[in-house]
C-alpha cells in the first residue's frame, strides 16, 4: 500500500479552478485504480504553513546549541513543531501530487512557504564533501499547473519559473521521477478554455493509470 500526498496551493473553490478540477479528476481516477492506497489531502490555504521567520531561526538556533525543546518560547515551539510535522508528513509519503495555478510566472507564495518546510538539511537532503545529496529516493511526483497564457513553448518558456523550479527542488531532495500536466492558454484563448480543460482531464486520467 502506497501513501499519496495531494498538495494544493489555490484559494479558489475547486469548481472555479482549472488546476483543482484537473487535480480532482486525477485523484478520482487514481483512487479507482489504487483503492488500497492511503491518500492525504493537504490544502495549503486551509492549514498553517509557518514562514521561516525570527521565531523559527531562534528556535532552531537554541536547539542547535543543545537547549531542550522546553526552553523555546511559545511561538518558537509552535512554529518549529509545525514545520517538523510538515517535513515528517512529506517524508512519510511515497507519491506526491502538487496542484498549483501559475501566479506571476511561478506559483502562489504558500507553495514557496511549503517548499521551505520540505527542504531541511539532515532530513530531506544532506551536505557531503562532494556537494549535497537528496535523501528522498524511490519516490515519484506529479505537478498539475494551470496558466492563463502559454509557457510550454518559446518565447514564453523562459518566463516559466514554477514547474521548472519545483522540479529542481524535488530533484535536490532526491525525487527525480517527476511528471507534469500543464493546463494552459485559457485566458489567451477563452473560446478554447473548456476544450483545454477537458483535454487535460483526459490526460490526468491517463497518467493516473500508471502513477
Ligand atoms: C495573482 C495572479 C497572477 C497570475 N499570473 C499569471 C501569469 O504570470 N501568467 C499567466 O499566464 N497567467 C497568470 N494568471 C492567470 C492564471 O494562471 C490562470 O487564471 C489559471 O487558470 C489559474 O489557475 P486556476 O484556474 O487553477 O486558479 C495569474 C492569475 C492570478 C490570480
Amino acid at each position: 500500500m502506497a501513501k499519496l500526498l495531494y498538495i494544493t496551493a489555490n484559494p479558489k473553490p475547486e469548481d472555479q479552478s482549472f488546476s483543482l478540477s484537473v487535480g480532482r479528476a486525477f485523484l478520482n481516477a487514481y483512487k479507482q485504480q489504487n483503492p488500497q492506497d492511503e491518500i492525504v489531502e493537504l490544502d495549503l490555504y486551509q492549514t498553517d504553513i509557518p514562514y521561516i521567520d525570527t521565531d523559527v531561526f531562534n528556535g532552531w538556533g537554541k536547539l542547535q546549541q543543545g537547549h531542550a525543546f522546553d526552553q523555546l518560547s511559545a511561538d518558537e515551539k509552535a512554529k518549529v513543531s509545525r514545520i517538523n510535522q510538515l517535513t515528517d508528513q512529506f517524508i512519510e509519503a511515497d507519491k506526491y501530487v502538487f496542484v498549483t495555478p501559475m501566479w506571476n510566472f511561478s506559483f502562489p507564495p504558500k507553495m514557496k512557504a511549503y517548499i521551505d518546510t520540505i527542504c531541511i538539511a539532515g532530513k530531506t537532503f544532506k551536505y557531503t564533501e562532494n556537494g549535497s545529496v537528496g535523501l528522498l529516493t524511490g519516490k515519484k511526483a506529479l505537478h498539475i499547473q494551470a496558466r492563463g497564457g502559454i509557457y510550454s513553448e518559446a518565447p514564453m518558456n523562459e518566463m516559466e519559473f514554477g514547474d521548472r523550479y519545483l522540479k529542481a527542488v524535488l530533484g535536490f531532495i532526491g525525487i527525480t521521477d517527476v511528471q507534469s500536466i500543464i493546463v494552459e492558454g485559457m485566458a489567451q484563448f477563452p473560446n478554447e478554455a473548456e476544450g483545454i480543460k477537458e483535454k487535460a482531464i483526459k490526460q490526468a486520467q491517463e497518467v493516473a493509470k500508471n502513477f
